[in-house]
């Protein structure tokens, strides 16, 4: 495995292995790796004759308040966990390489931006695009890999993609959670052991939702109420949102069917954490 901390040493690596005809699949990740992100590096290595994947906490999607300074850092600890599951180049910029000045021309990501995580993150989305749009162009990939657990953000770059008509593959891989329930996530770390306990709340609420959808009920504000219910119960929980949405636009579902997605954010603590779950049958 190979590190490279310059987009002219990720292109001539990436070049040389197209040249070899190999297959190009890229995880764009903001480090701090836990199983989630695993999930993803295996799958871009199955599908992949050359993995890619980058480390880069993107200030551009941070709001003034939000937890850029202090979001977990763990480089050196990122790249053995790379090195051991087959990544083959690694780009880790340093801001200032990556963004040499402000970008004055940004992808928007429009509606979707603005819904849900856009509402409480204003520019959010916009920043995420922007920084995987400029990722799609320095790596050219074949395929690359996002996770469900961000739903709204693989949406969002679906769309881009699509929009924009980027010769990329987007490939999404599920959500990979605790034996508990909770989605893996790098702001985990933020939790003391009783918030830990308590933000069981998020999966245990989605799964009430999908009980009662499953039970039949088709009314989104039924579904809603029936996961708020769990997440009000339990202490310590400041909830933002529940939410039944279509998965495309993320406009707000008018009849809970079969592939909606029934998405949380809740305050715990220090952490602001997120989960989803698509409304389909048990497998
Ligand atoms: P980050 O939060 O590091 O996540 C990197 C990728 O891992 C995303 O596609 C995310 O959806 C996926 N992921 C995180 N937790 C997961 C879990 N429990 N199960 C499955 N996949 C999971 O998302 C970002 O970084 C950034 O916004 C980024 C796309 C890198 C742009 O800066």
């Amino acid at each position: 495995m190979r590190a490279v901390a310059t987009s002219a040493e990720l292109r001539a690596g990436v070049a040389a292995a197209r040249q070899a005809g190999a297959a190009v699949g890229l995880v764009p990740t903001m480090g701090a790796l836990h199983a989630g992100h695993r999930s993803l590096l295996a799958a871009a290595r199955r599908e992949n004759g050359f993995v890619v994947a980058s480390i880069f906490v993107n200030p551009l999607q941070f709001g003034p308040n939000e937890d850029l300074a202090s979001y977990p850092r763990d480089l050196a600890g990122d790249l053995a966990v790379m090195e051991r599951d087959g990544v083959d180049l690694v780009f880790t910029p340093e801001p200032a390489e990556m963004w040499p000045r402000p970008p004055v021309v940004r992808v928007s990501a429009g509606e979707i931006g603005t819904r849900l995580e856009g509402a409480l993150r204003p520019g959010h989305l916009d920043g995420v695009a922007t920084v995987v749009a400029k990722l799609l162009n320095l790596v050219g990939p074949c395929r690359a890999y996002f996770g469900r657990k961000d739903a709204q953000q693989l949406a969002m770059v679906r769309r881009m993609v699509s929009d924009l008509a980027f010769p990329n593959e987007i490939v999404a891989c599920p959500t990979i959670r605790e034996p508990d329930g909770l989605a893996l996530s790098s702001r985990n770390a933020y939790l003391s052991p009783e918030q830990r306990r308590r933000a069981t709340a998020l999966s245990g609420g989605l799964r009430a939702g999908l009980d009662a959808w499953l039970a039949g009920e088709r009314d989104p504000a039924k579904i809603q109420a029936a996961a708020l219910a769990v997440l009000d119960d339990t202490p310590g929980i400041d909830t933002q949102y529940v939410a039944l949405v279509e998965p495309e636009g993320f406009e707000p579902s008018r009849t809970a069917e079969a592939g909606h997605v029934l998405a949380v954010a809740a305050r715990v603590g220090p952490a602001r954490l997120i989960d989803n779950l698509v409304l389909e049958a048990p497998a």
